[in-house]
């Protein structure tokens, strides 16, 4: 298959790259670093991105950024980040994306464990990434064509725990690695509407 993906050249995305590219032509993209550059909060931006490379059999998102910090001093400013970027970045991605995808192909989105389980400073990150998943639970039965979207939603990665460790108080972590195979189950199986949680 051909795969786009985006997020390639962070923690995540290095080890889905590794997982699928033993079996697929992948595309990695980055917003500085990649073979393509893009900038998710840019409609115009991800319409370039498409148009360059052109049809694809797989969408994977592996990025989006959002606001972390104390919800007595959090300004709708600062939520509006997380909407901006890790919500409606990868909404666009699907939207514009979907129309560049060859029959029976399909689109992942990244979420996270905080969806289910709240940590301090984590407001934002807990709506962000439970809209992801409405969002791919909405679309899933209106796509055409056989298209699919998944969402995965990984626990904190055993690679960020140098920077997200005191965020994550009794979390286990898991590999990049292991994360990655759900994103091949994504792909590579017949799913969709799913959620798959690496907790
Ligand atoms: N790491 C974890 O423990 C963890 C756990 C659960 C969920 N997640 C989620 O997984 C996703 C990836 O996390 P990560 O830790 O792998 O991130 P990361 O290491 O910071 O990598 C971010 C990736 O996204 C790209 N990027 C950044 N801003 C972008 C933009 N505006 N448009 C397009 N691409 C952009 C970066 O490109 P450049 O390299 O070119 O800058 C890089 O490839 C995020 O949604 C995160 O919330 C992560």
């Amino acid at each position: 298959m051909k795969i786009v993906l985006i997020g390639a050249t962070g923690t995540l995305g290095r080890a889905i790259d590794a997982q699928l590219s033993a079996s697929h032509q992948i595309i990695p993209v980055g917003r500085s670093r990649g073979q393509h550059q893009v900038d998710i909060t840019s409609q115009a931006s991800v319409e370039a991105l498409f148009k360059a490379i052109g049809r694809v059999d797989a969408i994977v998102s592996a990025t989006g950024s959002m606001h972390f910090g104390p919800l007595t001093e959090m300004t709708a400013e600062q939520f509006n980040i997380g909407l901006q970027d890790k919500l409606l970045g990868q909404v666009r991605l699907a939207l514009v994306g979907q129309h560049y995808l060859e029959d029976g192909g399909s689109i992942t989105l990244t979420s996270g464990i905080v969806a289910n389980e709240p940590i301090r400073y984590g407001a934002n990150a807990t709506a962000v990434n439970s809209a992801v998943e409405g969002f791919a639970r909405g679309a899933a039965i209106e796509l055409p064509r056989g298209l699919r979207i998944n969402v995965v939603s990984p626990t904190v990665v055993t690679e960020s725990m140098d920077v997200y460790a005191p965020y994550f108080p009794g979390f286990e972590p898991a590999p990049a690695a292991r994360v990655a195979l759900a994103y091949q189950r994504s792909v590579e199986g017949p799913q969709t509407g799913q959620v798959y949680r690496v907790w």
